[in-house]
């Protein structure tokens, strides 16, 4: 058994459902918020920590990062530095030289390194996979990914505990790796340039006045891959809850289903270019292609089982899982770049080769660029989490937001 050491209870909980048949043993968890790690301690019988650099020094083999979101770059790099291997949720990197820092400490210790990008594994995302590798549809001329989640005002609020927590704070172009990640994957491309815009959160918009979140409501990116195809992004807070995927390529079409059920796919071909024993149009429910019956058992479509078993694969195997490292940046950097240009009402901005270029590391190094609160508290110029600059916070949003905290046992210090 692998052992493993989680940081961050709460979604952190969700990859100890799958450890132990993936092959991983969880040893360790590690949380500031004393109540929820200890009954998490409880609940899984196992040695608790509120210390990083304590916990680091658990008998281990590899460390899970789902603390917040834009916190996993140094903490990944203390983890490999004390020579564990890592799995990081989403997102990798929050600044252009964070993307340097984590790929040099990767390079550097020769650990496996992982984003755990769930979204890929779906069903019909696999699927799309198979069918793009045997040539079903050619080659990705455009892209579409979209992640939409909107909530009520009550659950963002619950899963947001604090004015400064991340989920207050976050551009809307930065939550953009569960739309991208699966093209990615699907089509074996990499993100090289991107223009985006960002969405406000409009007056008519009745959660408007009642959220503390200082971003904009959602975003679209449009991102140049290197094969020169285009992926359309769009994320979060649309209304209208679901995630859809589309690929059209040289010769034909595949996506996702909008309606009925969304699990089903639909590959089309046009008449005038079909081949032998092609069909203009089937839609059909893709099996998973390897544990079938493991991943039905876990969350986001069996997507949770599997970033656990490569992840686990990897270690055992030795050979670097597919969205390592250079993917997961490239990734954040589409985030990153992305709201540099709507910041920048869309111009263009390069996402880096940072894996074959070393004068791109040295380029981007020091770009601290980042709209986060601990970062704007020691650069006061640094970007707003709107492009329509400070959102100030009604007093009902505030007042709200203390009540739900309350529910869950979080008091806002002042
Ligand atoms: N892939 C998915 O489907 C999916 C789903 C949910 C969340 N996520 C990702 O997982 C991560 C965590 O999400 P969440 O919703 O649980 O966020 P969260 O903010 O609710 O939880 C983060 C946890 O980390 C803890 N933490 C913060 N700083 C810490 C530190 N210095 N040391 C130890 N613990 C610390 C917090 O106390 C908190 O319990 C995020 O990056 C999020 O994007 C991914």
């Amino acid at each position: 058994m692998i052992k493993v050491g989680v940081v961050g209870v709460r979604r952190g909980s969700s990859f100890i459902n799958s450890a132990k048949e993936t092959g991983m043993e969880l040893v360790a968890i590690c949380d500031i918020w004393e109540e929820k790690l200890h009954e998490a301690g409880k609940r899984y019988n196992v040695a608790t920590y509120t210390d990083y650099d304590k916990f680091l020094e658990h008998d281990m083999d590899a460390v899970i990062l789902a603390n917040y979101f834009h916190q996993h770059a140094p903490f990944a790099i203390k983890a490999l530095d004390a020579g564990f291997h890592v799995m990081s949720e989403t997102t990798a990197v929050i600044t252009m030289a964070e993307g340097v820092a984590l790929i040099n400490k990767v390079e550097e210790t020769k650990k496996i390194y992982m984003l755990a990008e769930n979204y890929p594994y779906f069903r019909y995302n696999q699927e799309m996979r198979r069918l793009y590798r045997e040539g079903e549809i050619g080659e990705m001329v455009y892209g579409e990914g979209e992640y939409v989640h909107p909530m009520s005002v009550e659950d963002k609020n619950k899963i947001s505990p604090g004015f400064r927590h991340w989920r207050n704070n976050l551009p809307a172009t930065y939550y953009n790796t569960h739309a991208l990640a699966p093209i990615m994957y699907i089509t074996d491309t990499i993100p090289v340039k991107v223009n985006a815009l960002c969405i406000p959160y409009l007056d008519s918009d009745e959660q408007t006045p009642l959220l503390p979140q200082k971003g904009d409501t959602s975003s679209v990116i449009l991102t140049r891959m290197n094969n020169e195809s285009v992926v359309r992004t769009i994320g979060v807070n649309l209304r209208g809850h679901g995630n859809w995927y589309r690929i059209h390529g040289t010769r034909g079409l595949m996506e996702n289903l909008r309606t009925f059920d969304q699990q089903m796919l639909r590959v089309k071909h046009d008449a005038f270019e079909m081949r032998e024993g092609e069909v203009e149009e089937r839609i059909y429910k893709p099996e998973f292609p390897i544990l079938a019956d493991a991943a039905k058992r876990t969350g986001h479509g069996g997507g949770d089982f599997y970033t656990d078993y490569f992840f686990a694969e990897a270690i055992r195997t030795g050979k670097t899982p597919y969205f390592d490292v250079y993917r997961a940046v490239a990734m954040s950097a589409v985030a990153i770049q992305g709201y540099k240009s709507a910041y920048a009402h869309g111009a263009p901005y390069e996402i880096p080769d940072f894996k074959n270029s070393l004068s791109a590391r040295e380029e981007y190094k020091n770009d601290n660029w980042c709209p986060m609160p601990e970062f704007k508290d020691v650069q006061p110029n640094q970007p707003y989490p709107s492009v329509y600059g400070d959102k100030s916070i009604t007093e009902e949003a505030k007042a709200l937001a203390k009540k739900y905290w309350k529910e869950i046992g979080y008091e806002e210090k002042e």
